[in-house]
């Protein structure tokens, strides 16, 4: 499997329970994190690592996500007789030249691994990546997809993304057991789900990024409802490393969970503290409300 990877799926046709009742109208993936939605971050670190062709896996609510790629005509005809080119630019390169959009339609929730199943006849028998548009991931340096990208193309391996978490936190994510990790990379032996801390084989927890190899479509076609009745990417990925080299990768840079609200703001955050506009005010902004707002009484 070495060969560089030109496709991208991003399974966004989840329900986005946890950010009820904004996702009744506006899916997750469109929350902005200043003036960009979170679909639109990991389809930058996509194109970067150098896919053209990005898989969208949608459901029937999802019109926004389309329409967000699609081409604004009005808009784009008042921005340019208003004279506003700066911002028509913004609006006209949300794809850049070249890289070509297609929506798949999951018809039901049934789980991660059924959503990146639906991407199978597009992707064909080709190696790809899978990113969840929840997982911000922000580096100075090179995204963490390109990053994965090179390092599977030297190795051949399929690599999926890892950070340390706190051990009693294995409980929220897939772990990993590897052999021979040297710090950034290793070969995976096993994988579970949500393990209790007590039975977590270690504390590398799985992230929303992964370079794929197509066999796992023909594993997840035969992958059966797992953990909350889904059919999990991770069952299919278990399955897969008794056939083929799986690889942990730890990514240089930092994850927020932006499916969370806690970690929505933390990127919210971050974000406005490394904006060449906003970094001076939002620092004061930050440190005002410190002073000025007590904690809410429990
Ligand atoms: P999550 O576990 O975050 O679920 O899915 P969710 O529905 O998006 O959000 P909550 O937990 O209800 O708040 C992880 C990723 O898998 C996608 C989601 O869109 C998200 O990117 N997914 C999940 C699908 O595309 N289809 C599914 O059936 C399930």
């Amino acid at each position: 499997m070495s060969k560089r990877i030109r496709k991208a799926v991003f399974p966004v046709a989840g329900l986005g329970t946890r950010f009820l009742p904004a996702t009744k109208t506006v899916p997750k993936e469109m929350l902005p994190i200043i003036d960009r939605p979170l679909i639109q971050y990991a389809v930058d670190e996509a194109i970067e690592a150098g896919c053209d062709t990005l898989i969208f896996v949608t459901n029937r609510y999802k019109h926004a996500v389309a329409d967000y790629f699609d081409k604004a005509y009005e808009l784009e005809q008042k921005l340019e007789r208003a004279g506003k080119i700066e911002q028509l630019e913004l609006v006209r390169h949300v794809l850049p030249h070249g890289v070509r959009a297609v929506f798949v339609t999951q018809t039901e929730a049934l789980g991660l691994g059924h959503a990146v199943l639906c991407a199978k006849a597009i992707v064909g028998d080709e190696p790809f990546a899978v990113l969840l548009p929840d997982d911000l991931i922000w580096n100075r340096g090179d995204g963490a997809l390109k990053q994965m990208a090179d390092a599977a193309e030297k190795s051949g391996a399929s690599m999926i993304a890892v950070e340390d978490v706190p051990r009693d936190q294995t409980g929220s994510y897939g772990i990993v057991a590897t052999e021979a990790f040297n710090g950034q990379q290793g070969r995976i032996s096993a994988i579970v789900e949500k393990p209790d801390p007590a039975d977590a084989p270690s504390t590398l927890a799985v992230v929303g990024r992964y370079v794929l190899s197509p066999t796992v479509f023909d594993l997840l076609e035969s992958t059966t409802p797992g953990a909350g009745g889904e059919i999990q990417l991770t069952d299919a990925i278990a399955r897969l490393l008794k056939q083929e080299p799986v690889d942990a990768f730890r990514f240089a840079g930092t994850r927020f969970d932006c499916g969370t609200h806690i970690g929505l703001i933390e990127a919210t955050i971050r974000y406005a503290l490394d904006h060449e506009k906003l970094s001076e005010a939002a620092r004061k902004m930050i440190q005002d409300a410190l002073d000025e707002v007590p904690p809410a009484a429990a």
